[in-house]
């Protein structure tokens, strides 16, 4: 049980059975043999990076991925010594930390290449890198053309290694555009072993990508969200065994009742207009549950779903019982997850403030304890 400190009556259950199993169902999407590189990046996408990592590299997950330099040396601070990749550039600035904490970094540009061989010559140990090529996405990466060039600059160092090459899919539910990535890439890989360059491990799907079928393509799959039991949007998950890892969960404070007419919260956003059971939960936007909440949004009690009423404060919100039964201060109600018959997936929620799945579990700050179950 990880817990900051003090009482604070709403928290996260993650279920690391469920983290296993979908671990084992994402493997079997890929042809046999692909590595696993478990993206675990923004705090495992808010599951918790360091418990999360553990459970994964249990699992015989070869690499871990985060976006960040610091993201890696918290994992490294934790005992995570096997292979972690960063995935979002680095500056010439962070090449020092990279060569210290032994990270294997993406890779776009020649000055963050030049800097690295001097960090890792300065600290006598070679840094593996993943160069990183953008077939379409727009975003990262290196024009397919100037790829050959950037991976001679890696290969020449003798401080270097080419650990991987990578891209990454703008659109994986939309067949035409990955193809054409696929073949950009595949025209890369071609040019680099041509000019006698060993691409490394060759990696392209994340979990979309992984669910339509492209985990085959190359040496390891990539996936983040997949891995939290969740899909990305467009892709059908029916019959495919993913399951919710994170469970939210609220103990009220406080159980009352009003009178029809009585407003409620900040603004007085909501009226009773009824004689009224409202309970107040202590989870508001300070944890990562936004205000686009307001008068919109469901909890479950006793198996039931109530709404939430009134604006959402920075440290709570109230929900109308009134059709809930006798709640009491010891029920739990939950806001993402399963409770009974009922359950509020992290896509309804994310459907109801207009965003994704991969926001809604990825605010969820650090001040929501994070209790761990593992089997
Ligand atoms: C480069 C890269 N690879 C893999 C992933 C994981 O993607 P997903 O969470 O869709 O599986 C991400 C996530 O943003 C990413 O940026």
């Amino acid at each position: 049980v990880t817990t900051t400190a003090g009482r604070h009556r709403a928290w996260l259950d993650i279920d690391h059975g469920a983290l296993a199993a979908n671990v084992a169902t994402l493997r079997g999407l890929a042809a046999p043999g692909t590595e696993l590189i478990a993206v675990v990046k923004a705090n495992a996408y808010g599951h918790g990076a360091v418990e999360v990592s553990e459970t994964l590299t249990a699992l015989g997950a070869e690499r871990l991925a985060v976006a960040t330099v610091s993201e890696a040396a918290e994992l490294r601070s934790a005992g995570q010594d096997g292979p972690l990749l960063v995935l979002w550039g680095i500056g010439t600035e962070d090449a020092p930390a990279v060569a210290g904490l032994g990270l294997e970094p993406m890779v776009d540009n020649a000055a963050v290449v030049g800097a690295l061989a001097a960090a890792a010559a300065q600290d006598g140990r070679r840094i593996g890198v993943h160069l990183k090529v953008d077939t379409g996405l727009g975003r990262q990466g290196i024009e397919p053309g100037e790829a050959v060039a950037l991976a001679r600059q890696i290969a020449g160092s003798s401080d270097l290694a080419l650990a991987g090459t990578m891209t990454h899919l703008a659109a994986p539910d939309d067949a035409s555009l990955t193809a054409l990535q696929l073949e950009r890439m595949a025209s890369v890989l071609d040019d680099l072993r041509a000019s006698g360059i060993d691409p490394g491990l060759v990696h392209v799907a994340g979990t979309g990508a992984v669910l339509a079928g492209v985990g085959a393509f190359a040496d390891a799959i990539r996936p983040g969200i997949g891995l939290y039991g969740l899909a990305p949007v467009g892709h059908t998950i029916a019959g495919i065994d993913l399951r919710p890892v994170l469970t939210l969960r609220a103990l009220p404070l406080r159980v009352f009742e009003v009178d029809p007419g009585t407003p409620i919260g900040y603004g007085m956003r909501w009226t009773a207009a009824r004689q009224s059971r409202l309970a107040t939960l202590p989870i508001g936007y300070g944890d990562g549950w936004p205000r686009s909440h307001l008068n919109n949004g469901w909890a479950l009690v006793r198996g039931q779903r109530v709404p939430m009423v009134g604006a959402i404060s920075m440290d709570g919100l109230v929900v109308d019982i009134s059709d809930a039964g006798s709640v009491g201060l010891d029920d739990e109600f939950v806001l993402i997850g399963r409770q009974g018959d009922e359950s509020i997936t992290a896509d309804e929620v994310a459907a109801q403030r207009q965003t994704i799945n991969y926001e809604v579990t990825t605010m969820l700050r650090g001040r929501l304890p994070r209790r761990h179950h593992r089997p």
